[in-house]
């Protein structure tokens, strides 16, 4: 080849490679962003906001005080876009009481009755802060920790690792137990949660996410005309004091049965009694006794805006809480108040109370034994 032909190849090729490049550079996975900023000080420590965008209208907010999820703004079919998190402003008002907006809840979410368990015949007792029970827990748990974070930057996904070594003795539990959260944002409107965890003597472990979604927008009215799919042919019916009685109950055509979708108000005001225990729903549903692979357990379709949510889980079970105990005293994002059911959560976990009921699913965390669970929150629009 002469070099003037030389020359002709090498920059076809270069051009070859360019276009490649300017392919690459087109797919949706490039417009991922992510931007970290100062949210606040606890203490001498300053905490930090991470929000993620993906180029096609889904951004998220997470601090890693709590792990909280502050923000989820998503489109509706109109291209209109709403947060549809309850939540703050403000680090400061996340300092204050409030039901665990957003949170990461452990050591063990949801309740564990009297507070009590125990692991190959060593009682344990956690502290109680729920009627007679121990919740979220306890008095300081999970959601109120200021978390290591690390910034994670692929090209397909975006988010933030957080990472916290809860000491024994933590709140009345066993083991050292190093905890790792991980969020993430990808282009198919996916916010993932993946936690992992080890401990250096036998434990119980359950984590949880404890956000409250709204999808008309947090504050916007309340979530009774949401339509709910859950797949789920049971759920485990609650004494008063929402401890699971150990039974397994079949929902169909009954007050608990979304399996064919239905408004998430048609039956809350129920006679049941399950219902007036809970004051609305507040169950955990059974998704499966033994899986771990990843699968679609909801849809939450809401019919105004048109927003879809489709639910993804490894766990077992799911606290479905419609936002009981709000009363319109808390006034969250853009002075809004959130009123009694102005808010629906979806807690992927092992049932509540399950130390204490050896035929549920084990929540107990061996040394040899690597803590691992994933959830998805699929958001587009009908
Ligand atoms: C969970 C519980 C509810 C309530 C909320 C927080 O979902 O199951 O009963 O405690 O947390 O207010």
């Amino acid at each position: 080849m002469s070099y003037l032909q030389n020359i002709f190849v090498c920059s076809i090729l270069f051009s070859l490679l360019i276009s490649c490049d300017v392919k690459k550079d087109n797919t949706p996975q490039m417009n991922l962003t992510l931007k970290k900023e100062d949210f606040g000080r606890i203490g001498g420590e300053t905490v930090h906001l991470y929000t993620m965008e993906n180029g096609q209208g889904v951004k998220v907010a997470i601090t890693n005080y709590g792990g909280i999820i502050t923000q989820l703004h998503v489109p509706d079919k109109d291209g209109n876009i709403e947060d549809i998190v309850l939540g703050f402003d403000s680090l400061q008002e996340y300092l204050s009481d409030h039901p665990y907006f957003g949170a990461i809840v452990g050591r063990y979410g949801n309740r564990i009755a009297n507070g009590a368990f125990s692991i190959s015949g060593k009682n344990f007792t956690l502290p109680i802060n729920n009627g007679p029970n121990s919740l979220h827990g306890g008095v300081n748990g999970f959601d109120k920790k200021v978390w290591q974070a690390q910034e994670i930057l692929t090209r397909t996904e975006k988010g933030v690792e957080l990472s916290y070594l809860s000491k024994d003795g933590e709140e009345g539990y066993p083991g050292n137990v190093h905890v790792t959260v991980r969020y993430t944002l990808n282009s198919e409107n996916e916010l993932g949660i993946s936690y992992f965890a080890k401990t250096d003597s036998p434990t119980i472990l359950n984590l949880t996410n404890h956000s409250y979604f709204n999808l008309r927008g947090a504050g916007n009215g309340d979530i009774l005309g949401h339509q709910l799919k859950l797949y789920a042919d049971q759920f485990t019916p609650v004494d008063s004091t929402l401890i699971p009685t150990g039974e397994y109950q079949n929902v169909l055509n009954g007050p608990f049965d979304f399996t064919t979708q239905k408004a998430i108000g048609k039956d809350i005001e129920s006679e049941n009694i399950q219902i007036q225990y809970g004051g609305g729903y507040d169950h955990n549903f059974v998704l499966s006794k033994n899986s771990g692979e990843l699968k679609s357990f909801a849809k939450i379709f809401e019919p105004e805006s048109g927003r879809l949510m489709e639910v993804f889980t490894t766990e077992p079970g799911v606290q479905f809480y419609t936002g009981n105990f709000l009363d319109g005293s808390i006034i969250g994002k853009k002075n809004k108040p959130y009123k009694k059911q102005f808010g629906f959560c979806l807690e992927t976990q092992h049932f509540p109370d399950s130390p204490n009921h050896s035929h549920f699913p084990s929540t107990t965390l061996l040394p040899d034994e690597k803590y691992h669970s994933e959830t998805v929150y699929k958001f587009s629009t009908l």
